[in-house]
Order: structure tokens, then sequence, then C-alpha cells
């Protein structure tokens, strides 16, 4: 399969040298059983990556098993991973099939892999020389046959290096890195990107594609994005839904981007720090999902009160042409605050105006209410409810106890 129509199939954007690169490497090693490690920063391309080295291989009619090692509390991964026999620890009252059991005859792609605990690491060491692993709590000795891609945002050698991870893993591990650069050094794929999402936005929300002014473009080239891939598509998912007009304008995406206020040009701000947080970018994502929802009801709502009291008013175009332009103003004003809000981790010291109409709940309520219906859903199973939400079992168990204290 040539390039072009490897892009095509699995929707990789951008004609950069550097996505060409990964993407020929992609090609060459596709089909064989190589184990890869995928590397870049969070947000990349590294889980699209891997689907497409799974979908290009002999495996492709197998399962893809994705795993995030970051996502499994630690006491938890090795039985989650290999299986464990009835009784081999407190709780384990049945006997438990492994990932790299299920997934025989597959791929396994082990996310995070810079997270997985050191004496997890010899289990999965084993697996990789010969296929051979035993459950936890048993001796006896089973055979699998599993292809594993990995991924790290981290750079393994410091990991060896600090004694995080084991040396002769990371030699395993690394004799095909395929690296996937960052945003920022792939600037030529900036706009195209931009365009296919926003185009893609459109559609589902049923709104009008609409073009960048170019001051609107030059503001995408410098910004640095700090979460890459994944947030270029969110500040076209918001610029799809929350403005209109015919054209995107500087000021417009300025409200988006994290750390550019409309006063200050800080273009190469923000770096996302390493917070000790495993799973940053996931709970990112799930507190943006939640904001958005939000503010798409908000607007649903008052575009029905604006339709409504036109009615009344027995002018119900012209009603709502003003209102929409003041429910804009106001979704604007609350999203230039939003961003700030999530990078300081609630402190932020923006002063908070008085809600004017339908009062939204706090970010806090909204996620406590969130994380009850998905409980309720899944009648209370926390491990279905945290894979529901994209979060890890453990900061679910934080979350609940942390709303259960506060009661
Ligand atoms: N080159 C690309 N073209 C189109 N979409 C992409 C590209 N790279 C990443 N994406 C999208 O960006 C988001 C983040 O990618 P993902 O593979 O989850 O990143 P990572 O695993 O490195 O954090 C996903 O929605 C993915 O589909
Ligand atoms: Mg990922």
């Amino acid at each position: 399969m040539d390039r072009a129509s490897l892009q095509e199939r699995f929707g990789i954007i951008g004609r950069s040298d550097a996505i060409r690169h990964v993407l020929d490497r992609v090609r060459q090693v596709a089909r064989t059983e190589i184990t890869i490690l995928v590397q870049g920063e969070s947000g990349v391309g590294k889980e699209l990556i891997a689907q497409a080295l799974h979908q290009l291989s002999e495996r492709r009619h197998k399962t893809l098993q994705i795993v995030n090692c970051g996502a499994i509390p630690e006491g938890l991964i090795e039985s989650e991973l290999f299986g464990a026999e009835k009784g081999a620890y407190t709780g384990a009252v049945d006997r438990r099939t492994g990932y790299f059991e299920e997934a025989s005859g597959g791929t396994i792609f082990l996310d995070e892999i810079g997270e997985m605990p050191l004496t997890a690491q010899v289990r999965l060491l084993r697996v990789l020389e010969n296929g051979e692993f035993s459950r936890v709590g048993s001796s006896k000795v089973l055979k699998t046959d599993v292809r594993v891609l990995a991924a790290t945002n981290k750079d393994l050698g410091r990991e060896v290096k600090a004694g995080r991870f084991r040396e002769d893993l990371y030699y395993r591990l690394s004799t095909v890195i395929i690296h996937v650069p960052p945003l920022r050094e792939r600037k030529e794929d900036i706009i195209q990107l931009f365009e296919h999402f926003q185009h893609r936005f459109a559609q589902q929300y049923n709104t009008g594609t609409v073009r960048l002014t170019e001051p609107a473009r030059q503001l995408l080239m410098r910004y640095r994005w700090p979460g890459n891939i994944r947030e270029l598509r969110n500040v076209a998912e918001q610029s799809a839904v929350l403005l209109d007009g015919d054209a995107i304008s500087e000021t417009d995406l300025r409200s988006f981007l994290r750390g550019v206020s409309a006063t200050q040009d800080g273009l190469l701000p923000v770096v996302a720090g390493d917070s000790g947080e495993k799973e940053p970018d996931r709970e990112r994502e799930l507190i943006y999902r939640a904001l958005l929802e939000l503010r798409l009801e908000m607007r649903g709502l008052k575009e029905q009160m604006g339709a409504l009291m036109g009615a009344v008013q027995g002018n119900s175009t012209q009603a709502m042409v003003v209102h929409r332009d003041s429910i804009r103003r106001e979704i604007q004003e609350m999203v230039e605050d939003i961003p700030f809000e999530i990078e300081a981790d609630g402190e932020s010291d923006v002063p908070r105006e008085e809600p004017r109409e339908a009062p939204l709940p706090s970010l806090e309520d909204a996620e406590r209410q969130l994380i009850s219906e998905a409980l309720e859903r899944f009648d209370g199973n926390r491990r279905q409810t945290a894979r529901a939400l994209g979060i890890s079992e453990r900061t679910l168990y934080r979350k609940i106890k942390e709303f259960e204290d506060a009661e």
C-alpha cells in the first residue's frame, strides 16, 4: 500500500517530511512481527499509528487489545495483563484471564509503557522473549502468541538511568522506534489538519465550514500546541460549534488557545509539565467534553428561549438574530476563562462573574454528576465505569472518595 492510500485509509493527515517519514516506517515494519515502540508527546497520534500497524499486519482479523498501563492501579497491572488464579490476591474470587491470553493471535498495544511497574516489566520481558508467562499466583507456564506494540511519551533511556525502567526491556523494545514528532516541528501540517477537523465538525454539528483569516492562520502556525493534534482537534471543534460568521479571526482563536489571552502574545508558553498525574490528557479530555456538552446544552436552551420570546413579541426573526449575537458573546466569555482554569488546576484567580442566566454547575458538580450517572449506568461496577469515562480505576476511586469525604 502506498503512502497516499495509507493516509486515506486511516485518516492520517499531513504532508510534512516528518509525517511522511513516520508513514514510511509504518509501511516497512507493519507486516513483520517485530515489537515496535512508538514514541512521542501526548496527542501526536501514537495510538493512530498503532492502529495502522495492526490493521496492516497479518493479524488484522484478530483483536487489537489496547491497554493503558498508566491507567491501571499498580497492584492490579500484573493480573490484568497476565491473569490471576483464584485466591491469588485479596478479592480474586474467580480465576481471571489476562489480556495476553485474551489477545492470543492478535496484537497488544501497551500505551504509556513508561508507567509500568518494575515487577510487571520482568513478566513482560519474558513474554516478549519466548511468549511464555504464568498467571499471578501460579507457577504453571503458559504460552501466548501476541505481537506487542508499545507507546510512551517519556524518554525511556532516561527512565532506565533513573532506575525506573529495566534496561534489558528497553533494549528489547527499542529495536524499532517510531518517533512521532510534536506538531510544532511539522508546522506545514497545521492548517491542513485544522481545516480537516473544522470541516468534519461543521458537518457533525450542522454548522457551516468557515475560512481562516490570514492573521488567524499565522496564529495557528505560531502557537506551540502543547497538546498537539488532540488540542488542535479540540480547537477546531470549538470553532465549528461556537463561532458563526463566515471567517475565523485571530481574536476568535485566541480565546481557544491555552495560555494565550487577548492581551498577551504568549505564543510559546505553557509547556504541559509532568505534574506526576499519570493521565493528564485523559482527564483534561473528559473535562473538556463535559464543558463542551454543557455549553451546547446551554446554547440549545437559549435558542429555544430566544425563539419563544421572538414568537411572543411577534417578530421572531429579528429577535433570533439579536439573540444569537448575545449568546455568542456570552459563550465566548465563558470559553476565555476555561483554558486557564484547567491549566491552573482549578485555582484560577480570574475573578468569576456571577452567572447571569441559567447558572452553570461548578466543574466539580458536573464531574460528580457525570460520575454518578456513569456508575448508575454500569450498576456500580467501577471498572466498567472508569473505562467508559476514560479514566483509571485509581482516579475513579480517588474521586468517589473525595465526593464522599465532602458529604
Ligand atoms: N496525522 C493525523 N491526522 C489526523 N488525525 C490525527 C493525526 N494524528 C493524530 N490524530 C488524531 O488526534 C487525536 C490524538 O491522537 P492519539 O493517537 O490519541 O495521540 P497519542 O496516542 O499520541 O496521545 C486522535 O483523535 C487522532 O485521531
Ligand atoms: Mg494516547
